[in-house]
């Protein structure tokens, strides 16, 4: 196969040249979008639908299971808790004019059906105190749903109490010349029960002064009282990249990957070492990894093998190279030549 061949097989829109420097082009497109890649990946993943990968030292889970069939819930959960859910569902948006299996748009009622079915089941294995996660969007060009409809379906959820609304704001947006540019990604936070919630900083020094108070007749102010020189996230994440082609961590193929950043702060603040996270939609496998790097146990799956081989070839990566992810690399290389 030629070289044009071969990166029009990858995905790549365009021509191209004879190489002569290093490529810095991702080794494929979205995996969702294009079935002859995705298919032909099918033949290296470990897991068939169904199938649990388990490791043996922290007692990772990941799964190729559907989040709608309750029985997934009880498979992945073998029995624990987790006391930490981070959920990243499909948003019900057309994502770059693609309408895929994985990342598709249906009718909102569906869509609503859906969500109240996959967090019906999350509560069948949640204990008395757990914090629960929800990374959504909201479409401008479609009424804004379906965050609102889905913050109202959540009220009748009994046992979860609102809790908190972040919002993370990407560099990159769209829609900046006739309106404001859209930076936005919602995460909604509930809580069941009375959970732990540890207190975290931002590399963000604090540059506002003033709150002047006076302490054992001492006049001091808020920098000298506070118990960190940088500020707190708030609900309002201002410091996190978003992942593209070059970044460290980025896992060519997956359209929807969130920064490991920001799961690992959902992380550090609403568990403690050696808990149980788990995530229904793992893709390229971001809460695994968040929950290695910081001594959680995590179980984890995805509806599609493909991603789920994605996330267990991301924590061996991790634990042979210290690297967080491919950036433009091809992480399923032994398919190179061979097709
Ligand atoms: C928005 S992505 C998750 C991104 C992830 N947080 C990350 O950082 O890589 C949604 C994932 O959910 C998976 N998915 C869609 N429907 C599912 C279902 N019914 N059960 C389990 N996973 C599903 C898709 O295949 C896709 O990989």
């Amino acid at each position: 196969m030629n070289t044009t061949e071969q990166l029009n097989l990858f995905g790549s829109t365009t021509e191209s040249k004879p190489e002569t420097k290093p490529q810095t082009k991702e080794a494929f497109g979205r995996l969702d979008s294009n079935s002859t890649l995705h298919d032909r990946l099918l033949k290296y993943c470990r897991l068939r639908p169904g199938e649990i990968w388990e490791e043996p030292t922290m007692g990772h889970r990941v799964g190729v299971l559907d989040v709608i069939d309750i029985e997934s819930l009880y498979t992945i959960a073998d029995g624990s808790k987790p006391s930490l859910f981070v959920n990243d569902p499909p948003y019900n948006v057309v994502v770059g004019n693609v309408n895929t299996k994985s990342l598709s748009k249906n009718e909102l009622s569906d869509y609503i059906y859906f969500s109240k079915t996959w967090v019906e089941n999350c509560m069948a294995i949640m204990p008395e105190n757990a914090h629960f996660y929800i990374w959504l969007g909201a479409d401008v060009r479609d009424d804004f749903q379906p965050l609102p409809d889905f913050m109202i379906m959540m009220r009748g959820i009994q046992e979860l109490s609102p809790r908190n609304f972040i919002t993370l704001r990407n560099q990159r947006g769209y829609g900046t010349q006739k309106n404001w540019m859209w930076v936005r990604q919602e995460l909604l936070h509930y809580i069941r029960g009375n959970p732990s919630f540890s207190v975290v900083y931002t590399d963000i020094p604090k540059i506002l002064r003033g709150y002047y108070k006076n302490i054992n007749g001492k006049r001091t102010e808020n920098l000298d009282r506070g118990k960190s020189k940088n500020i707190r996230p708030g609900n309002v994440w201002v410091d996190v990249q978003q992942v593209f082609y070059r970044a460290k961590e980025n896992v060519p193929g997956c359209y929807a990957q969130k920064p490991l950043k920001a799961i690992e702060r959902i992380i550090a603040t609403s568990s403690n070492e050696g808990d149980t996270v788990l995530d229904c939609f793992a893709h390229s496998g971001t809460t695994l990894l968040a929950g290695e790097r910081l001594g959680r146990r995590v179980l984890t799956f995805d509806i599609d093998p493909v991603f789920a081989e994605l996330t267990i070839r991301r924590l061996e990566h991790y634990r042979k190279t210290g690297r967080t992810g491919w950036q433009w690399h091809n992480p399923f290389p032994e398919m190179e030549g061979s097709v």
